[in-house]
């Protein structure tokens, strides 16, 4: 007898690979619904159904995308649990293709969510599908939380101006100049997206939540912060900071750091994520509710940049740009004592041990290409990076 059946959407992609392992591991069923997006997969290694190899060879696989009329209601066969991750995932390429990041996202959670309010209610008049937990992202924050120095106030800032960050003043201030110390960041921080990404996710997860709550299914939407490990799609250059360094690194080139490098982030292994979504899916616990999934740590992008290169010894320093890209933010880091309290989770990889996995990883992946150049002449082009 199996736990239930789950859906994974996005299943064949970096975080979703791993969930799928989990929740094999702890006895679900799995199918994964994936549209296997070029920019995602163009590059890695697949089998002769264009699946990438690294896919658990037990899950049920349907290839097909979720804004095609009827292919997520085709998917939901048996399925008892929903994990939902399929997105476009690029922060500045959103910027630029804000209908195709808008459709991908809010469009695809709105066709899931018709489809679910559609099917029928089983005798006892419960919905078929008994939990969903859904990726959302620590970017639909903004400016991560801060502390007024010398005051143990906290405060949500906005985004620094134009202005200030063309006079190349990275750290916040408040409006009377009292400097502004970054503290994690709670699920209860103004969400300020900056981003037509997070925009979608904000949307996404409140879509979520409330359709969840009116059809009494348990969901829970997972803020996820920076997540690094194997699988990360290496020449894809809008997503994770960890793999774009490592790509360039490999291409003995510098890493290519915005700003002066100091902003500080929170990396989460990949294993500790599919663990977050893996426990909820198993929990019995009738929540509807917003969790951060962090490591609870902060480091510095240029610290980031600064191990790997050490761990893939390589003498070569990040490349201090001291441009700023439209709409980043300084400071992010999560508070993860809310997903503690409640299901019991806390992150069991370290930082150093994870990232030389990760180059492990990277050693036996196909060589990467460098697409950093195309990227930035793009943002560049479009006014997006200063
Ligand atoms: N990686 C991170 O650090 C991070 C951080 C915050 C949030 N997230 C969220 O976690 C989720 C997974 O991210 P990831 O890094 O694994 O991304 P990924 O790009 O590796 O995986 C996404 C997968 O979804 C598939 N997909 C996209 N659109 C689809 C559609 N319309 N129909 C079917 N399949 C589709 C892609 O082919 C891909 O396999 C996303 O929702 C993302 O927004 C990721």
């Amino acid at each position: 007898m199996t736990k239930g059946h789950v859906l994974v959407t996005g299943g064949a992609g970096f975080i979703g690979s791993h969930l799928v392992d989990y929740l094999l591991g702890r006895g679900f069923e799995v199918t994964v619904l994936d549209c296997l997006l070029d920019q995602v997969h163009g590059d890695a290694e697949k089998d002769a159904q264009g699946w990438p190899v690294y896919l658990n060879k037990k899950a049920k696989r349907i290839k097909g995308n979720i804004l095609d009329d009827g292919v997520f209601e085709a998917s939901l066969t048996g399925i008892t649990h929903l994990a939902h991750l399929a997105a476009s995932v690029g922060v500045g390429q959103s910027m630029t293709n804000i209908v195709e990041y808008t459709r991908n996202n809010t469009m695809a959670a709105a066709v899931i969510l018709e489809v679910l309010s559609r099917m029928p209610l089983d005798a006892d008049g419960n919905h078929p599908i008994k939990r969903m937990v859904v990726a959302s992202s620590m970017s639909i924050y903004g400016e991560g939380e801060y502390e007024i120095e010398g005051t143990g106030d906290s405060t949500a800032p906005e985004l620094r101006s134009h202005e200030q960050l063309a006079e190349r003043s990275w750290e916040l201030f408040t409006g009377d100049g009292a400097k502004l110390i970054p503290i994690p960041t709670t699920e209860k921080k103004l969400l300020q997206p900056a981003s037509i990404y997070a925009v979608n996710k904000r949307d996404h997860e409140e879509m979520f939540l409330s359709v969840g709550r009116a059809l009494n299914i348990p969901t829970s939407a997972l803020r996820l912060f920076n997540a690094y490990g194997s699988r990360q799609a290496l020449s894809n250059p809008y997503t994770g900071v960890a793999a774009i360094f490592i790509s360039r690194l490999l291409n003995d080139q510098p890493p290519m750091v915005f700003e002066d490098g100091e902003q500080k982030r929170d990396f989460v292994h990949v294993m500790d994520v599919a663990n977050a979504f893996a426990t909820i899916l198993e929990s019995d616990k009738r929540v509807w509710d917003v969790f951060n999934v962090g490591s609870g740590k902060s480091i510095t992008v240029n610290d980031i940049a600064r191990t790997l290169a050490r761990l893939l010894q390589k003498n070569i320093a990040p490349d201090i740009l001291q441009k700023y890209r439209v709409g980043d933010i300084r400071h992010c880091f999560a508070d993860i004592s809310k997903i503690r309290d409640v299901f019991g989770v806390t992150p069991q990889r370290d930082f150093e041990e994870g990232m030389a996995e990760l180059i492990e990883w990277v050693k036996t992946a196909k060589k990467p290409v460098d697409k950093t150049a195309v990227s930035m002449a793009e943002l560049s082009s479009s006014k997006l990076m200063v």
